[in-house]
């Protein structure tokens, strides 16, 4: 069995081109094994994972717990609200009491920039990041490739991928850039010069501010939410303004008058980065990534699993 050059998935960072390939072909076995009638396969019985998030999510919780049902793994679920983490208990504690319970393997979502890569120096278990604050979410972007993959129909190299929006508080962004520059794809980051890091063009992007004119350049743009909850200061005037100038309508896309795939990691902020009709619309491919997000996140637990 082929094996990854890591035992936790902490970033894209650490993962080699080579580990993103084994990852993507083994989320397509997994992506046809949950198209069939019995969606589930054995890999990971006598196998115990733990999601363990200390900030909201969705469709992240949902897409791990299912993928480890489908491989038939044990799972738990601990949500940081409602648990003794009000009463003062460490993160560590929290972990190390978890683990006590004949844990094998940790998914973790935290607010705070590096938790998953601090875990990783204190535990053996396996740890997947499951979006550590403003740093990354690298099953986001896996699935984001995944999906890229199967609807323009081969690898990324030389294609055109634009995101936009809010870069400077995205960890989609940062887990996406890195994972389509291994893949030897072409990225622009679009979106008011205050939300663009000043030195991200160190990691090879092009930086735009003007909206037609990144639509007009891509194969697919990837729009990221606005997230209010982290911005401490005004980084626009209003929303209202913010979706004036860089927000995406259908009659944008469709005036384009070529071939352009929408994503969007979700939740959506909907008449703000992306009009209703936008999201959608044909263009659009937002629920096959939640799809394909489940595949994904099989063939990195099975992949990880793979490697004790
Ligand atoms: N894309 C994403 O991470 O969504 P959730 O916050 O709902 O998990």
């Amino acid at each position: 069995m082929q094996k990854l050059s890591t035992r936790h998935l902490l970033g894209i960072k650490d993962l080699t081109p080579d580990d993103i390939e084994l990852i993507m072909a083994t989320a397509r076995e997994f992506k046809e094994v949950i198209n069939r009638p019995i969606k589930k396969v054995p890999s990971l019985r006598d196998v115990t994972i733990a999601n363990v998030f200390f900030e909201n999510s969705t469709r992240t919780r949902l897409s791990f717990e299912l993928a480890e049902k489908r491989l038939s793994a044990d799972t738990l679920n601990f949500s940081a609200s409602g648990s003794s983490v009000k009463k003062g208990e460490t993160l560590l504690d929290t972990v190390n009491n978890i683990l006590a319970m004949k844990v094998d393997m940790i998914v973790m979502r935290h607010a705070s920039p590096g938790a998953p890569h601090f875990l990783s120096k204190h535990i053996k278990a396996n740890i997947v990041n499951a979006g550590d604050g403003t740093h990354e979410h690298p099953t986001q972007a896996l699935l984001d490739s995944f999906s890229m993959r199967e609807k323009l129909g081969g690898d990324l190299t030389g294609k055109r991928i634009a995101i936009i929006g809010d870069i400077l508080h995205s960890r989609v962004a940062l887990s996406n850039i890195l994972a389509l520059k291994k893949q030897g794809a072409e990225v622009t980051l679009c979106g008011p010069s205050t939300l663009i890091p000043r030195y991200i063009t160190d990691l090879g992007v092009k930086v735009s501010h003007d909206v037609k004119q990144t639509l007009a350049w891509c194969d697919v743009a990837n729009v990221l939410r606005i997230q209010l909850e982290r911005q401490q200061i005004k980084y626009f005037p209003s929303l209202r303004e913010y979706s004036l100038y860089f927000g995406i309508n259908k009659k944008m896309l469709d005036d384009l008058n070529k071939e352009i795939v929408v994503m969007h990691p979700g939740p959506i902020n909907r008449g703000v980065e992306l009009s209703s009709d936008a999201a959608d619309s044909h263009h659009s491919i937002i629920l096959d990534q939640v799809e394909n997000g489940v595949a994904v996140r099989m063939a990195v637990l099975y992949l990880l699993a793979g490697q004790n």
